[in-house]
């Protein structure tokens, strides 16, 4: 009965997935094989397929591990030759002969690094995305890996915790369309071996760790978990995610590995999903230092009995499911779900009929033209110009000697950033070999690193810095954070500029030498001291192999700066977490022009002046969500609505026209903003709802139209359940969370 509900749900949604090369009857078909091999296994067999193991070379060990069928899947393994040969022991030596599924975190790229994650969703380019990740799948597959655990698609609001490199940012629309963009690029259209199964993770609420250090609990209640932490996972599932992680955090007390509710009940009740969810590394045995499992076979049970269809690495499942099921603790049908999901996903990635690589043709595909193109593309428009007075582009004609100095300019395994076990530094081209290749002829390039790494103290490194700057016509220093200051684990308590790179930035301004700040980093930081003195920042996370080639034709105007900011850039440590999508105060700071208060003046002004903000830090932030300068000025028309009223079911068509009004072509990202003024809760001061890449000559206009469906204004509200509720709407078309003057709607009912 379950079987025939599942088929006939995943044909249902076939339209809406990346595999729509697989039809119903092909469907069938593999269920059908499931159901064969399943007829077949051992109970031992079964969990052997719910077991994943890391793996670091061939060992004999997990040999006979395959052989014996005690393990489905392996990590960490990249080596094509070897893959082959525990593929070869799997499929030709173990008793049924089911392939591996070789998994590995490929989170930016394989060998070619693209810029971070946050780095990618700063393009706001979902397409340029989609084939950044294609092709990181034909550079990763070619190998033999057929798994990646990416996309992270955990929102994330607080710059200290240092995973917030891996995400989309802090916007849940922004998540969704990225992730999705991922998991379509990742998985092709499944139709070859180039599909790289995605994986949606971490399920969920990993980003509100709180006070931003890593693996701490969450407190979500169920509103905001349906409004801001789900969706963009949903959307995943509806883009074909053919697997799921578990988050390690306990959110409100429950860890995501034994999160049954959100396992069975959403994810496969009331979303479908039909892949496989594995745990994150060992999480589900750190279910007993949570004090949620007394012990191994405790986890085990809770893990199984949560929904959860494979343990990387805690053992816990090869340990114990076998005597749990003996003991009537765990349903063998549940064995049974979880193994048939896992096998529809070897299946979907065609493993069974093509379970070898070709290894002398793994080498061919790596940094290919195409894949340095597209991380080349990628690190471009990923670059958010955070001030410019002028001083960029760079007018070459009259700069006879350029300083490049900073810990960055040369560091070619930092600038790929977190996560990058596979990238080689060798390939990596930094900005001073970009400078040094494109304006060495005709310009004097003088290098002076100051630091010879970020959280470096050395007064006399910076006063020779300081020095080579007066002998220079203008200078480029390259900040940020190595690598390893951000991603798993690594946390910030202050998220400033670390060692001695303030001190090292005041004296290069002190030279009195026009200054431009280039900064590679792997979160938002809180740059107040260097927005005041810096004469230009382009920020451009970490950006990855090409980052270098990148920022030089940034810096010299061959392109200008498009990249927009996916995460509020505070003024202050203290004020994270700060989100440009909060609910507003009963006394906001800002007196809110859009609200329609009918009550008297004098009642609306809040007493003794008292407002929300810090008296040492203000309100606002540095920089808002959405936010980049080009090297051009856009005007935008205020928007026109096609009507005033909308019911359920319309689409709101939002027209404007954009103007380039500056003197070079540029592109600007335009952005939907939505607020529904009063709801049966709170709602947002603002929220995404659509964004649009546009490239205009100067003195160019073009009209534009967002379409919006009245559905998309849905919400979680006072009764718990998803739907639109009738009333007033703002509504904005602007560059950035902060600009632009607002339009009115109501939705009727
Ligand atoms: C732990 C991380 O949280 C997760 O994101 C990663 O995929 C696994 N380790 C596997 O390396």
């Amino acid at each position: 009965m379950k079987r025939i509900r599942n088929t006939i749900l995943s044909c249902l949604a076939l339209p809406a997935l990346a595999f729509m090369a697989v039809s119903c009857g092909q469907e069938d078909e593999t269920e059908a094989r499931i159901d064969e091999l399943l007829s077949q296994m051992t109970l031992r067999e079964k969990i052997g397929q719910m077991n994943q193991l890391s793996v670091s070379g061939f060992s004999q060990k997990v040999a006979d591990d395959i052989r014996r069928g005690a393990t489905g899947s392996i990590l960490n393994e990249t080596d094509p030759a070897v893959i082959n040969e525990y593929q070869r022991i799997a499929v030709e030596e173990s008793r049924l002969g089911i392939p591996l599924l070789v998994a590995r975190d490929v989170i930016h790229g394989y060998r070619t690094v693209f810029p971070i994650p946050l780095g990618m969703a700063a393009t706001f380019d979902p397409e340029l995305v989609e084939r950044g990740a294609r092709l990181t799948a034909e550079e990763v597959t070619a190998s033999g890996i057929r798994w990646t655990f990416s996309p992270m698609l955990d929102v994330s609001r607080d710059a200290r915790w240092g995973r917030i490199a891996e995400s989309s940012g802090e916007d849940t629309y922004l998540n969704a369309v990225m992730g999705a963009a991922m998991v379509r690029g990742y998985q092709g259209d499944l139709s070859d071996s180039t599909s790289l199964a995605a994986c949606a993770k971490h399920f969920v609420g990993y980003g509100a760790a709180e006070s931003g250090r890593d693996y701490n609990s969450t407190w979500i209640p169920p509103r905001a978990m349906r409004n801001v932490y789900l969706p963009p996972f949903e959307t995943a599932v509806k883009a074909g995610a053919l697997t799921l992680m578990t988050s390690f955090n306990d959110n409100d007390g429950v860890p995501g590995t034994g999160n049954a509710e959100l396992l069975k009940d959403v994810l496969r009740g009331e979303w479908g999903f039909d892949g496989f969810v594995v745990t994150d590394w060992a999480s589900a045995a750190e279910m007993i230092p949570h004090g949620f499992a007394s012990d191994g076979r405790h986890a085990a049970s809770l893990a199984m009995n949560a929904g959860v269809d494979m343990d990387m690495m805690s053992n816990v499942y090869s340990a114990y499911l076998e005597d749990l099921v003996k003991r009537g603790e765990v349903k063998e049908s549940d064995i049974d779900s979880a193994v048939r999901n896992i096998l529809r996903v070897k299946f979907r990635l065609g493993l069974f009929d093509n379970p070898y690589v070709d290894v002398g043709k793994a080498l061919e595909v790596q940094y290919n033209d195409s894949v340095m193109t597209a991380a080349y593309r990628t690190a471009l428009e990923s670059a958010v110009l955070l001030k410019n007075n002028g001083v960029l582009p760079l007018d070459r004609s009259k700069i006879r000697r350029v300083l490049v100095t900073g810990p960055m300019a040369d560091a070619p395994h930092d600038q790929m950033g977190t996560w990058t076990f596979d990238g080689q530094k060798e390939h990596t081209i930094t900005p001073l070999d970009a400078i040094r290749e494109s304006w060495g002829d005709d310009v004097e390039v003088i290098y002076e690193p100051g630091l010879s790494y970020c959280r470096e103290f050395n007064s006399r490194g910076v006063a020779r810095a300081a020095e080579a700057a007066r002998r220079a016509d203008v200078i480029l220093a390259f900040m940020g954070e190595e690598a390893i200051m951000s991603g798993e684990a690594h946390c910030l308590a202050d998220i400033t500029l670390k060692g001695g790179q303030r001190e090292m930035i005041e004296a290069l301004a002190a030279s009195g030498k026009p200054l431009v700040l280039n900064i590679m980093a792997g979160r938002p930081l809180v740059l107040d001291m260097e927005s005041e003195i810096a004469d230009a920042i382009l920020f451009s996370f970490h950006p990855g192999t090409m980052g270098g080639p990148a920022i030089a034709d940034l810096l010299s105007g061959k392109a200008s700066p498009s990249g927009r900011l996916p995460s509020t850039f505070p003024a202050a440590s203290g004020q994270v977490p700060c989100y440009y999508s909060h609910n507003n105060t009963g006394r906001p700071f800002r007196g809110d022009e859009t609200m329609l208060y009918d009550i008297p003046l004098e009642a609306a002004q809040t007493s003794l002046g008292n407002t929300s903000y810090m008296l040492d830090a203000g309100f606002n932030p540095l920089y808002p969500f959405g936010y980049g300068l080009t090297y051009s000025a856009f005007e935008y028309s205020l928007p026109t609505l096609d009507r005033q009223e909308y019911s359920d079911g319309d689409v709101i068509r939002v027209s404007f026209t954009l103007t380039n009004k500056g003197k070079a072509e540029a592109t600007e990202v335009a952005q939907l903003y939505v607020r529904d003024l009063v709801g049966s809760v709170t709602r947002p001061v603002k929220e995404l709802k659509g964004f649009r890449r546009v490239t205009l000559a100067p003195g160019e206009s073009s009209e534009q139209v967002f379409e919006l469906p009245v559905s998309e204004l849905a919400f979680v509200g006072l009764d718990m359940k998803k739907k639109v509720e009738p009333g007033e709407f703002s509504l904005w078309v602007a560059g950035d969370s902060a600009s632009g003057e607002s339009v009115n709607f109501r939705v009727i009912r």
